[in-house]
């Protein structure tokens, strides 16, 4: 495994392009699924320098935070609340181009403004999100939403199934 990260200064896609196989890198081998998140959003963070960058997971009714990178953030989210529980509740990507916009947005920090949430899916339902936070407006777009569903994918073990998106 590298440790090392190359960080690309290309295009959005280049740098995406670039990161991908260096992701699969590091969860080769690794079955600890903590070290796994917590790799993944370190690399997203090296790489991009978003504001905050991190996951949430399901437990029971509701999202707890997870391994992230950035400032520390609210610990627990219910379900269908903010973009985060939104998105499992979905069981959908959501860009929000601007969070003030967006009906519930949970401020974690007010220098949040922009945020892609992706949820993570095994055996059909969502186990957790990636939520990724800028600090400025309309930072995100189909091409993230594309990569980060692939990197996402990644940590599905076999037998995972994407669920069918309708609409
Ligand atoms: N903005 C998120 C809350 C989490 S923090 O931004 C890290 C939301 O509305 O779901």
């Amino acid at each position: 495994m590298a440790e090392d990260l190359l960080i690309n200064k290309g295009t959005k896609e280049e740098q995406y392009l670039s990161l991908l196989p260096q992701i699969k890198g590091l969860l080769e081998g690794e079955t600890d699924e903590i070290a796994n998140l917590a790799n993944i959003a370190a690399a997203l963070k090296e790489q991009f320098g978003w504001f905050w960058v991190g996951f949430y997971l399901v437990k029971g009714d509701e999202l707890v935070l997870g391994p992230f990178q950035g400032p520390v953030a609210c610990t627990r989210i219910r379900m269908g609340r903010g973009v985060c529980g939104t998105s499992w509740k979905e069981a959908k990507t959501l860009i929000v181009p601007d969070v003030e916009k967006f009906p519930g947005h949970i401020a974690c920090s007010s220098l949040s403004k922009s945020e892609i949430v992706v949820p993570i899916f095994r055996n059909g339902t969502v186990i957790g999100v990636l939520d990724v936070d800028a600090d400025q407006l309309n930072q995100f777009d189909t091409t993230d939403q594309r990569f980060l569903e692939e990197i996402m994918n990644l940590l599905a073990p076999v037998g995972f199934t994407r669920r069918v998106q309708e609409g």
